[in-house]
């Protein structure tokens, strides 16, 4: 919902439970009012009515109470907006417009020496606001280059402390929850490398006088963008605290407008809860699921996909062998991953030559593809298009199509270059390439990766290089835009080396995500407990491979630790199944089938963390309708100490909860429970006795509400 105020300056945003204020001042300066609980359009008024601060000689009157502060001017915090001609730098602006329509607030500018249109535009769906701006090129004047335009700069009220949540990581152990107290000048998180999130989800949370899992305050903001980019978050002199974002991470140029051209930045979402982490983890998932994910609706496949069993030494026949014991354990999705291309025998060749490997697939990929489908699976590939290797017939042909410098050295990583997706040239080859492939054979499903950041981007001969940075983002969304609308039936999933391209941006053209090449079971605990805060679980792929594990920390688990703890999103398996035992098999079977009857309420339901993984007992709970289901593991058991009984949330206390099916109890015998009936009020306050102990242990418990 959106009111105007009588002297249309001041707008109010609302969802359910919060709004947002804002209110344009005589001087043309938009002004933050208010975010937070829900207000009324009089309340707005009245803060509005409300005296600006007094003048001061070395104090800003702007300075943290501005929407957008742009360069120059009265102001000394970071520019949202930096922009210059030859001549003149800086903004400044006269307010120009305000429409609403469509459930959307555009708020239009004009900086008239720089013939630019500057568009701040609001929309709020259920309770998280996206923002963003629209730059245009209003011709007839030099072109206009563009060193940085954030997304937005959200404003919070005054508290008395703040705390900062982040997710941070590295290849391998993303997205990792820390949380710390906030203190005066900037914290700036981002990414320089062309891609999004080993190092950092582009996310924080602001909490505000100790809010926990389940109560209090929480501002979320989480960018909608899959290359460089960056959050300051910042403390000003006075205690207030703005968070700015968008894309790149600099300050050193994006984009050079001509006249008639427009840049539009990626969406900076910002959601408040008052129901603590929990509730903003809760808001946010509910919003992917009905606004960005498509077809969110569905349910995920489980998947096999043999990676880590077999690395790059693969081949026809054992892909069907694997096939058809992914086919007994109840595997729904069966996936080729790398090196069924080109002359892709390892790392150090292929990338960039999109058709079968004629030694490893003589007929193509469509007799496998055949042979899946027969078997009752879907098929699916991986691929990597942004990339090549310099022993390749793509470099061999079109060595100027990578990114880089000329007389420089063209820095390799994993013996790959970046092509330069900005150029349209590399675009038609890529749309040709995919095109052709998901034509040549029934392919339901792509795993898309990407596995080196950008080091050398330059681009010889163009005007303006940087605009390589975005233009790639830009260039990769079109394609898999293009491929979605002309392979409808075909499911796309992002990987980077893991969870190094994982954001709202590319979630809004992909069904699921890679979320680590880490697949311990007890390492993932702690990384799905932070993607957890922002992603809900039905983007969540996580894989059951083999123990010990020797390609990470040779830890060994049992069956169950490994299910339950990759059954918390969607389930895969890529342990090499031509070694497990018959009883092995057995059971992995009774997990997928288990997995399938609980996976409407992990991929739908609502997600409540019951305890961190942090050594001891760790639970998530899923509630969808009247189904509950509890995930727990024991990391590790004190001698003497009994393992504390697990309080479940979201029930109805009033309610009874009858426990339901034989999950707790697939491959062992010893614990009963189907048919209990417990009380609401009892598992809401008291908890549930969960059996686990020792090392290492884990539970599946299901309920049904009566
Ligand atoms: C990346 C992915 C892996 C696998 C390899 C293949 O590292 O994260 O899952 O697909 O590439 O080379």
């Amino acid at each position: 919902m959106i009111e105007v105020g009588g002297d249309g300056r001041t707008w109010v945003l609302s969802g359910p439970t919060s709004s947002y204020a804002l209110h344009l001042g005589a001087g043309d300066e938009l002004l933050h009012l208010h975010w937070g609980a829900r207000i009324a359009l009089a309340d707005a008024e009245a803060l509005a009515a409300e005296p600006g601060p007094p003048a001061r000689g070395f104090e800003s009157p702007l300075d943290g109470r501005e929407e957008y502060p742009v360069e120059g001017g009265p102001r000394f915090v970071r520019p949202a907006l930096s922009v210059r001609t030859p001549e003149v730098r800086g903004t400044e602006w006269q307010f120009g417009a305000a429409s609403v329509a469509a459930g959307e607030l555009r708020l239009r500018f004009e900086d008239t020496a720089h013939r630019l249109g500057i568009t701040l535009v609001y929309r709020m769906r259920g309770d998280v606001l996206e923002r963003s701006a629209v730059l245009e090129h209003l011709g007839h004047g030099p072109d206009v280059e563009v060193l940085r335009a954030d997304s937005a700069v959200w404003t919070l009220p005054e508290r008395e402390r703040w705390r900062l949540s982040q997710l941070h990581g590295r290849w391998a152990a993303e997205s990792r929850l820390v949380r710390s107290d906030l203190t005066y000048g900037e914290k700036i998180i981002g990414s320089r490398r062309g891609h999004t999130s080993h190092q950092h989800l582009p996310w924080v949370a602001l909490d505000a006088e100790g809010a926990s899992e389940e109560h209090g305050e929480v501002y979320g903001c989480a960018l909608a963008w899959s290359g460089s980019w960056r959050i300051a978050v910042q403390q000003l002199p006075d205690g207030r605290v703005q968070i700015a974002g968008g894309s790149g991470h600099d300050d050193s140029g994006q984009a050079l407008l001509r006249p008639g051209e427009s840049l539009t930045t990626p969406v900076f979402a910002g959601l408040w809860s008052a129901g603590g982490f929990g509730g903003a983890s809760r808001a946010w998932h509910a919003y992917q699921l009905e606004h960005v994910i498509p077809d969110a609706q569905d349910v995920r496949p489980v998947l096999y996909n043999s990676w880590e069993a077999t690395g790059f030494d693969i081949s026809e026949a054992q892909q069907r062998a694997l096939a058809r014991r992914a086919a007994d354990i109840g595997v729904e999705l069966f996936v080729v991953d790398d090196a069924w291309f080109g002359r892709r025998t390892s790392d150090r060749a292929g990338l960039g030559d999109w058709t079968p490997n004629p030694d490893r697939f003589p007929g193509g990929l469509k007799p496998l593809a055949d042979e899946v489908h027969g078997l009752g699976m879907q098929f699916g590939i991986w691929v990597e298009p942004e990339m090549v290797n310099a022993d390749s017939d793509l470099y061999r042909a079109h060595p100027d199509w990578v990114q880089h410098f000329p007389g420089r050295t063209r820095t390799e990583f994993r013996h790959q270059l970046v092509l330069n997706l900005a150029r349209t040239d590399v675009q038609d080859y890529l749309w040709e390439q995919l095109h052709t492939l998901l034509s040549s054979a029934p392919i339901d499903y792509v795993k898309w990766d990407f596995n080196r950041s950008f080091t050398d981007a330059g681009w010889p001969g163009e005007e303006c290089p940087q605009r390589l940075w975005n233009d790639h983002v830009h260039a990769l969304y079109a394609l898999l835009d293009r491929l979605r609308a002309e392979h409808p039936g075909v499911a796309f999933e992002s990987c980077s080396g893991g969870g190094g391209r994982i954001d709202l941006g590319i979630l809004a053209r992909t069904d699921q995500v890679w979320t680590s090449d880490n697949t311990d079971p007890l390492d993932r605990l702690a990384i799905q407990h932070g993607f957890s805060q922002l992603h809900p679980a039905r983007v969540m792929a996580a894989w059951v491979t083999d123990s010990p594990n020797t390609q990470l920390n040779d830890r060994v688990s049992s069956l169950r630790f490994r299910f339950v703890s990759a059954m918390a999103g969607v389930l895969g398996v890529g342990g090499d199944l031509t070694r497990w035992s018959e009883a092995e098999l057995a059971e992995a079977r009774e997990w997928v089938d288990l997995y399938k009857e609980i996976r409407p309420v992990v991929q739908h339901g609502e997600l409540y963390r019951l305890r961190a993984p942090d050594g001891g007992l760790s639970a998530v709970q899923y509630v969808h309708g009247g189904e509950v289901v509890v995930l727990a593991w024991l990391q590790a058991q004190r001698y003497g100490e009994p393992v504390a009984r697990l309080r479940l949330r979201g029930l109805d206390p009033a309610g009874t909860y009858e426990q339901v099916g034989v999950g707790d109890r697939v491959g062992r015998s010893d614990r009963a429970g189907a048919g209990e009936v417990h009380r609401g009020a009892v598992l809401l306050h008291h908890g549930l006795h969960t059996g686990l102990r020792g090392d290492l242990d884990a539970a599946i418990f299901r309920f049904s509400r009566k």
